[in-house]
């Protein structure tokens, strides 16, 4: 059915979930993954994608390293913008606002619930530092892996955070594109306003 702010959700956080849902059905590889845009001090944007991990009324969980170029970014300009496509739908769904860390209980939940490997390479890698080689790399993980037979705990420079919803915006194809594009936009009193947009 084609959409419009008549007939989608009036929650829009709960349409992104059945959105994501479809997708999940339709078969599409990794229908979680999003491009998370965020800028640095100076307003240079960058973007990438990351892994939708928790999808409430608080908004978008994500977990990454706090040294990470992003985690740089949303410290001094917390702010972030997500696109998601699924491709096999023809869907695009987009959010942004604002960016809050989470805190360290509900990032040791996460980081508890991954396997072993992920949690050494997570440890071991100062994200988006240079390293020379593939080899120190590998030291890296050995080492802490050395340091930690068992339970990898949870680094202090790694955990989750939330970005907050204050819009978001459906996209579906429809023919000649001549596109169907709905936007919400939360109001002061925390109420949402869905509008049609054109193409
Ligand atoms: C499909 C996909 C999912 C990814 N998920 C994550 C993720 O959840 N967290 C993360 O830190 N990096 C993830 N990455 C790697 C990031 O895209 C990126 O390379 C890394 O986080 C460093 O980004 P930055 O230097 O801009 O901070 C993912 C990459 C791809 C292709």
């Amino acid at each position: 059915m084609p959409i419009d702010p008549a007939t989608l959700d009036p929650n829009p956080i709960r349409q992104l979930g059945g959105w994501i849902a479809d997708a999940e059905a339709a078969g599409v590889a990794l229908p979680t993954a999003f491009a998370l845009a965020t800028a640095d001090a100076d307003g240079v944007p960058s973007v990438r994608f990351v892994l939708l991990h928790g999808l409430d009324d608080d908004g978008l969980r994500y977990y990454t390293n706090r040294g990470s170029r992003k985690g740089r970014d949303v410290a001094i300009n917390p702010w972030g913008a997500a696109a998601f496509w699924w491709a096999a739908l023809d869907r695009q769904a987009r959010v942004s606002g604002p960016v809050r860390q989470l805190p360290d209980d509900a990032s040791l939940d996460y980081w508890r619930s991954r396997p072993r490997g992920s949690q050494l390479s997570a440890a071991a890698s100062d994200q988006s530092r240079e390293i020379g080689s593939r080899e120190e790399l590998e030291a890296a993980v050995a080492e802490v892996a050395a340091r930690h037979p068992d339970e990898v705990p949870l680094p202090p420079f790694w955990g989750g955070y939330v970005l907050i919803p204050q819009s978001v915006e459906f996209w579906e194809s429809r023919s000649d594109r001549l596109h169907d594009r709905v936007e919400y936009r939360r109001g002061a009193d925390g109420s949402w306003h869905a509008r049609r947009l054109q193409p």
